[in-house]
């Protein structure tokens, strides 16, 4: 296949991120990716686009033959799985930026791309705009990496942002983020930490070749920050995050969390406010490395998904 192969993209999904990327392609025309169909549930529903570009049948996207790139945005784990096993027995690469659905199918995801050599490239699920996981894969040996601390989810940083530095209350601050388009449409998932555990959970992968269902890594969200403990933070000259944290142990094992963490100001990660994700990296000789973006979004996740369209024209596959 030539580098710079055509892509016809069939999108699911027309939503923050969906509608983001649409009008990012629109703006990218030297990619030569372009969206040929559009899969909704609403077809009432009013949208920015022709009308011609809409379609309620799956078949429509995943059956077309000139359609060679499906791109999975919907975010709903079960179908969104079944979306994307059958775009790669089809035939068909894929991007998808539905992080539970990544976490929870991770095993059966690796099977599939093995089986039918098709590549699955989901860097818009976990932190945006912060190319993390292609770092991850590319850069770092697993073997010198240290340590990874995170903020992965946008959301509860926003809401702690609001609560500690602007004096909202916790649930004025969940309605803005909501408002803004950060929030899942169930911010349970937010701020009870499981949307931070399944995006920890592949990174994990990407870093040490783990493979963990997020059921069975330890995590805790911001459901119980108050008021007081946002005072007894600034009393230590300090913020509350919600910290996803992985660590190598000195017998090879690597612990990890996600948990609320107390971060002194001069630390990396109190840098990180509102919807921003931050990553710091350390491993052997580099020291510290710190990576920072916005971490939701409409285009911050949409550019994401263009960098991994951007990948497959080149057929780059993770090498896990
Ligand atoms: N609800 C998610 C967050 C959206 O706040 O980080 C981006 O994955």
């Amino acid at each position: 296949m030539s580098y710079h192969k055509q892509l016809t993209i069939g999108l699911f999904g027309f939503g923050v991120v969906g509608e983001g990327l649409y009008k990012v392609l629109q703006q990218t025309p030297s990619l030569s990716a372009t969206i040929k169909k559009v899969c909704i549930k609403d077809p009432g529903k009013k949208r920015n686009a022709p009308d011609a570009l809409f379609t309620t049948e799956r078949d429509d996207l995943l059956n077309d033959e000139e359609i060679n790139v499906i791109v999975e945005v919907i975010n709903e784990s079960e179908a969104a799985f079944e979306i994307v096993s059958t775009a790669l027995r089809n035939g068909k690469a894929v991007v998808s930026a539905s992080k539970k659905m990544i976490a929870e199918h991770l095993p059966e995801i690796l099977a599939l791309q093995q089986e039918t050599g098709q590549s699955l490239l989901y860097e818009a699920a976990a932190c945006a705009s912060i190319p993390v996981i292609r770092n991850l894969e590319e850069y770092y040996d697993n073997d010198l990496l240290h340590g990874i601390k995170a903020i992965v989810n946008g959301s509860t940083n926003f809401i702690l942002t609001k609560m500690f530095e602007d004096k909202l209350d916790f649930q004025q601050a969940l309605l803005l983020a909501q408002q803004l388009g950060f929030a899942e449409s169930d911010p349970k998932l937010d701020v009870e930490g499981y949307d931070a555990v399944n995006k920890w959970a592949f990174l994990l992968t990407h870093a040490y070749g783990i493979i963990e269902h997020p059921d069975n890594l330890l995590f805790t969200g911001i459901q119980n920050i108050n008021a007081m403990d946002a005072k007894v933070a600034a009393e230590k000259n300090q913020q509350i995050k919600l910290v996803a944290q992985a660590q190598k142990l000195t017998n090879g094992k690597v612990a990890s969390f996600v948990i609320p963490q107390f971060v002194p100001q001069d630390d990396h990660l109190a840098f990180v406010k509102n919807e921003y994700n931050g990553v710091v990296i350390e491993s052997g000789f580099s020291d510290k490395q710190f990576f920072y973006g916005k971490g939701a979004g409409s285009f911050p996740t949409a550019s994401a998904v263009l960098s991994d369209l951007s990948a497959l024209r080149y057929d780059y596959k993770y090498e896990y």
